[in-house]
């Protein structure tokens, strides 16, 4: 059941349970009223009459007083007065009909209120002039109740019914915006982060707008990411393919060819006895396989990190180090990797390998330094709960207001950086170089670099 019809039913519940009570004390109260009321208007006719026959007693014309007396009853809405002859033969008087209508049989019966009658005979000494009645007729009585009882209810009714229709038009338009918010969830569950919603709202409901559309920002934000990242790792792996590609097909490929050839003269040579020859292509297959080696080798390097699994942290950096120093031998490059942080595991190693690869290409590429810092250090006053590895790439180059438009390359770092935990944070100023630092959590390696891996080789 909607929620409208939820309170509209509450209200229908209501209703009902406090006219009950209403009506309830109402009937206890109309009871009592017409009760006091009827015993009330018995006394103080009883009292008018013993009054009258006393006076009848010194009457001129005694049955004339009589009948004066009874006549001046006649219109009484709550008592009927008539005259019972000495025979039993009675003259009743016309019953008295209120102006405000009729009152339902069962409300009657509900008051029960029965008519009371009380008699007075009247007697002047000897002489009997019959018995003077007196009745209560509670009916009209009756009949006021009612018709206020009737009016007391229009208003409640009218109160009731305006509450639903205001009930039901104000949930109609509190709910509206749910509608709304309930449409931009599905779009946004289907993968449209664009959608907001806007226009305005009541406080709490606004609360929820900010949320939503706070919530779609970020989506938006991260699906952009997320497709940077993919297209930036599709771009990355066909480059990387056609680099081996190339590499096999100039490093490789020649050299196959060649020892083919020299396999081929050497078989010859020993054939025909000439084995001073053949060793001289023998020693040439020997060389190009140690070519091939290398440039295997190298090419492995390039597949996973920089020779960490081979050679760890320290000698993995040096590398990366020597690999700019051959391109920029006028650069000074520092290295300070703490004792501690020369096995942290395949993941954080990774990972720091990774930062100091972007960070020190960035410092070379766009920062024309002097000197680039590299340092690791294991410090426990950088996270609350345990032990972080720090690692500082810093250059004294020209240094950049902001990084305000990241590359795909500190995307990336940062990307490897959240995944394991940690953040990465920048800091530059103009003419006084750059700096990039990560601190990553430190996990003790509990399954160092596989021997696998370890062991593979060329
Ligand atoms: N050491 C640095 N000195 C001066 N500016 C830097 C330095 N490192 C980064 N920047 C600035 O930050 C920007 C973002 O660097 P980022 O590595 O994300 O991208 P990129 O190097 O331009 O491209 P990519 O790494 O994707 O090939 C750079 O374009 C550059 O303007
Ligand atoms: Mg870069």
């Amino acid at each position: 059941m909607s929620l409208r019809f939820r309170l509209i039913a509450l209200v229908w519940v209501v209703l009902p349970v406090s006219l009950a009570f209403g009506s309830l004390a109402a009937w206890v109260n109309a009871s009592r009223s017409v009760h006091v009321e009827m015993h009330a208007a018995l006394q103080v006719a009883r009292q008018t009459v013993q009054t009258g026959v006393e006076r009848l007693q010194t009457a001129r014309d005694p049955a004339r007083y009589r009948d004066d007396l009874i006549a001046s009853f006649n219109g009484n809405r709550h008592l009927r007065v008539w005259l019972v002859g000495a025979n039993g033969a009675a003259t009743l008087p016309v019953t008295e009909r209120s102006p405000l209508g009729a009152v339902p049989a069962w409300f009657v019966r509900l008051i029960a209120v029965e008519p009371t009658t009380d008699r007075v005979p009247v007697v002047v000494g000897d002489a009997n002039y019959g018995t003077i009645a007196i009745e209560t007729d509670p009916r009209n009585e009756i009949l006021e109740i009612w018709n206020e009882f009737a009016e007391s209810l229009i208003a409640p009714v009218v109160l009731c019914a305006l509450l639903i229709l205001l009930i039901y038009l104000y949930i109609e338009r509190a709910l509206r915006p749910l509608g709304c918010l309930a449409a931009a969830m599905e779009e946004v569950g289907e993968g449209r982060y664009r959608t907001r919603i806007d226009g305005r709202l009541t406080p709490e409901l606004a609360r929820l707008r900010d949320s939503f559309n706070r919530m779609a920002a970020r989506l938006a934000e991260a699906d952009a990411t997320n497709r940077r990242l993919n297209e930036q790792l599709l771009t990355l792996q066909d480059q990387e393919r056609s680099e081996l590609a190339r590499d096999l097909h100039d490093e490789v490929s020649p050299f196959l060819f060649a020892i083919n050839i020299d396999a081929a003269a050497a078989s010859r040579r020993l054939d025909e006895g000439r084995a001073a020859e053949a060793g001289g292509h023998i020693q040439s297959i020997a060389e190009a396989v140690r070519h091939m080696q290398r440039q295997v080798r190298q090419m492995l390097g390039r597949l996973r990190p920089i020779g960490l699994a081979e050679f760890g942290l320290r000698e993995a950096i040096e590398n990366m180090v020597a690999f700019w120093r051959r391109r920029r031998p006028d650069l000074r490059y520092q290295v300070e990797i703490c004792a501690d942080c020369e096995d942290l595991g395949e993941l954080l190693g990774t990972t720091v390998c990774r930062v100091v690869q972007e960070a020190l290409s960035n410092a070379v590429r766009h920062a024309e330094p002097t000197t680039v810092t590299i340092s690791v250090d294991c410090r426990d006053d950088l996270l609350e709960d345990r032990d972080a590895i720090r690692v500082v790439v810093a250059d004294d180059g020209r240094g950049v207001c902001e990084p305000t438009r990241l590359g795909y390359g500190l995307i990336g770092v940062n990307e490897r950086v959240n995944a394991v935990g940690g953040r990465l944070t920048f800091s530059s100023q103009p003419g006084k170089g750059f700096a990039v630092t990560a601190i990553l959590p430190y996990v003790p390696v509990s399954n160092p670099l596989s021997p696998s891996l370890a062991s593979t080789e060329p």
